[in-house]
């Protein structure tokens, strides 16, 4: 039997007998020709039976193959007859692996998404999934060229953890021999130790919220990436996220242009995703909410809507910064201009998308930052490591976390974040 190839590798075998292994994804025929569309992951390549050229037993077994059989075929690898630049398979030998014991679930025809999440460990094998997830690796991919290209050290953060960072209403519990353990929901207490260790430092890896959110925009696993630098305050952390933001774009439609055609978006949105961003004030957003008619009270938390009609004003990511620190996770620096409000940013993506960053400077002073702990309620001994970073050279720092799920739902313009996970676990989703 000829060498196995993935269909990446045909354009180096033209002319010559391959094996190649895979599903059959669609088969149609006409008198003496059968013609399977076989997916190997890779791809989808056409493999034409033509009744002369094989035994009676195989263009019978080609004939009688349903979706999704495994299969071998060995054939001549030739340009695709109707298509320039593809490739299809004469074949010569077929070998049904493994035959579907019942009709596949997923057919061309409309599921509901239930069915279609219920069966996510098959509909993975969909184009549109397929498309998804390329676009999903490539940003992966994007995110840690970035970084690593900028001189920022890979710093893993832990999983489990003594202690909540975004507050303790969402934290899931877990028992951790006698004591409890939660699931981290960000890295940043971790990465600002680092960031005094190695200067500029990110992690990049699963994160966890137990919030009763079921909303397009909220999963209970995500992944985050989190840089923090040393040094830096609140304007150039909002240039880096800048910077980063559009290099994702851009890397995204660089390489993977045939993916987001084929999920029909629309990429005029994509390429208008240039620095500089506009830079808002939580103020402003609450005066471009009042004069939308979707008046929300000062001093209010920014809900979906609301960050859909601000983004909405904006035809590129908008910046919006220094939110009343009330609402503020505990580790936030004060304006000294007004200490009422907190040096933070969040990033709203356009076409209401809603916030994809949320970071900004840290409190470096002790004094303050310990008040702040007591003021959260929060267990003063369990952030005693946390403090000790302010008892020996205290330093300004500042970073982000982008969120990888709704960064994937904007770039691929998908209507709920749940597609952009392989598995996503939501309020009332942890199968498959
Ligand atoms: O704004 P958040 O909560 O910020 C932090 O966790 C900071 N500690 C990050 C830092 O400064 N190092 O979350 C950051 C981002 C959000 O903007 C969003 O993109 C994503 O994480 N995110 C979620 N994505 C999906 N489902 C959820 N439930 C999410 N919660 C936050
Ligand atoms: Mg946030």
């Amino acid at each position: 039997m000829p060498k196995r190839i993935f269909f990446d590798q045909l354009r180096d075998h033209l002319d010559e007998q391959v094996t190649i292994k895979g599903w059959l994804y669609a088969k149609r025929s006409s008198g003496k020709l059968i013609f399977l569309q076989i997916r190997d992951g890779v791809g989808i390549v056409q493999c034409v039976v033509f009744k002369p050229e094989v035994t009676a037993e195989i263009f019978s077994l080609a004939d009688s193959c349903a979706q999704e059989s495994s299969l071998s075929v060995t054939g001549l690898v030739r340009e695709h007859q109707r298509h320039k630049g593809e490739y299809e398979i004469g074949v010569l030998d077929l070998t049904v692996l493994h035959r579907p014991v019942h009709d596949y679930p997923i057919s061309p025809k409309e599921h509901g998404v239930d069915f279609l999440m219920d069966n996510r460990h098959l509909w993975l094998r969909s184009l549109r999934q397929h498309a998804i997830l390329k676009i999903r690796a490539e940003i992966s991919k994007a995110i840690r060229d970035y970084f690593d290209n900028h001189g920022f050290t890979l710093i893993d953060a832990p999983i489990l953890t003594p202690n909540a960072c975004e507050g303790t209403s969402t934290l899931f519990e877990t028992d951790y021999h006698d004591k409890k353990a939660y699931l981290t929901q960000s890295g940043q207490l971790y990465m600002e130790a680092a960031a005094a260790a190695f200067g500029k430092v990110y992690c990049f890896g699963p994160t966890f919220r137990a919030e009763k959110s079921k909303t397009r925009r909220h999963l209970a696993e995500f992944w985050m990436v989190e840089p923090e630098v040393s040094f830096i305050d609140l304007e150039q952390d909002i240039d880096l996220a800048e910077d980063f933001i559009v290099a994702i774009v851009s890397r995204v439609l660089e390489k993977r242009k045939s993916e987001l055609e084929f999920l029909e978006r629309d990429l005029s949105y994509l390429e208008r995703v240039q620095k500089p961003f506009p830079r808002i004030r939580y103020g402003q957003a609450i005066q471009i909410l009042e004069q939308a008619g979707q008046p929300t009270e000062y001093g209010q938390d920014l809900g979906g809507d609301d960050e859909t009609i601000v983004s909405n004003h904006f035809d590129r990511p908008v910046v919006v910064t220094h939110y009343p620190i009330e609402q503020k996770a505990f580790y936030f620096k004060r304006d000294s201009a007004d200490e009422s409000l907190a040096l933070n940013m969040d990033i709203l993506a356009p076409e209401g998308y809603g916030e994809i960053v949320g970071g900004g400077q840290r409190e470096d002073d002790l004094a303050r930052l310990s008040r702040s702990i007591d003021q959260h309620h929060l267990p003063e001994d369990a952030f005693a490591w946390y403090l000790d970073l302010r008892r020996y050279g205290s330093f300004p720092h500042a970073g982000f976390g982008l969120g990888l799920e709704r960064t994937v739902c904007w770039i691929c313009g998908l209507k709920h974040v749940r597609e952009t996970s392989p598995f996503p676990r939501m309020l009332t989703r942890l199968t498959p």
